[in-house]
């Protein structure tokens, strides 16, 4: 019988440096997560959240949260991607960490955004799981950038986007609850000014793209190139299985350099065909 990580490989993808794990947000993890929020994220007058979803009331913080969880898991596709992951510190639930982003495989970017439960802040956690996440993203999904924003009024989250590197990228003007202006400082974060929390990233679930694959890839033609990178960064991601390899991801690529590409990606891992074509046509 098949397991649920086989069906849902984003199931299967463990983050893991020193004290810190992340893994996909499961609806056993939904009531703890539900019970942190309940006992706050933040003082009451504060808003951290472009949407004020933190300060409903409890009859509906918890439904709103697992239908949050649940739209997330059933809206992420090949071109779009919102990843919740459920953070534990010396293995129990303190917060979540999330990554979106769009076209991800062409734009190598994506927005980084968190929340610990109050208990747990002040403590260096946050800092520990924005620079993880971000390792993660560069050492194994060959991010070229990173986002975040945080208004300018949450000098602990920008407090974390410095600590990790993030550079300031601008300013804009939203509305925050009814009729409130709040100004959102924008951050960007770049592979060489990382810095990296300083205990070994551990992943299962997304090899490490090996080194020189990034900048072989640049040298590709540009159909080819996505093909390849789609490919590539989807194996990577677990969302495609492991199973019989593609006559058509082996000719991709004419140069001989490209050929090992592809037959590393595809047929060295070996992908299932109907799946890889689906997903191909979906971010072409
Ligand atoms: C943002 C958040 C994830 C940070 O996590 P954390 O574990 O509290 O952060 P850390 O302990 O790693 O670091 C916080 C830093 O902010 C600093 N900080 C906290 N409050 C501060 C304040 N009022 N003024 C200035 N700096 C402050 C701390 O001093 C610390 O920096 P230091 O280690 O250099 O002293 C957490 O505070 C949180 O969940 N906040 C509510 C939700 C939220 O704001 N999410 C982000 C939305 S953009």
């Amino acid at each position: 019988m098949r397991t649920l990580e086989q069906v849902w490989p984003l199931f299967g993808l463990r983050i893991a440096a020193g004290p810190l794990q992340m893994r996909a947000v499961r609806d056993a993890d939904v009531p703890l997560l539900v019970e942190l929020a309940e006992g706050g994220i933040h003082d009451p007058d504060a808003m951290p959240f472009s949407s004020p979803w933190s300060t409903a009331p409890v009859v509906e913080l918890g439904p709103n949260m697992a239908r949050f969880y649940w739209h997330t898991r059933a809206e992420f596709t090949p071109t779009r991607w919102d990843l919740e992951l459920v953070v534990l510190w010396q293995d129990q639930i303190v917060g979540c960490q999330g990554f979106t982003t769009q076209n991800y495989l062409t734009t190598r970017t994506g927005e980084t955004g968190s929340w610990l439960g109050r208990e747990f802040q002040r403590q260096g956690i946050g800092t520990a799981m924005r620079q993880t996440i971000c390792a993660f993203l560069f050492d194994h999904l060959s991010a070229e950038e990173v986002t975040s924003a945080a208004f300018v009024d949450n000098p602990p989250s920008l407090a974390v986007s410095r600590k990790t590197g993030y550079r300031p990228n601008g300013q804009t003007r939203e509305r925050r609850r009814d009729g409130e202006l709040a100004i959102s400082q924008k951050l960007s974060l770049r592979p060489g000014d990382l810095v990296r929390f300083p205990h070994p990233l551990v992943v299962e679930g997304a090899a490490e793209v090996p080194a020189g694959r990034a900048r072989r890839l640049t040298q590709l033609p540009p159909v080819r190139r996505t093909a390849a990178r789609c490919c590539d960064r989807l194996v990577h991601c677990g969302l495609l299985r492991t199973g019989c390899a593609p006559r058509r991801a082996r000719g991709w690529s004419g140069s001989r350099s490209g050929d090992e590409d592809a037959e590393r990606v595809a047929g060295g891992v070996g992908i299932d065909a109907q799946r890889l074509l689906g997903i191909l046509g979906a971010v072409s």
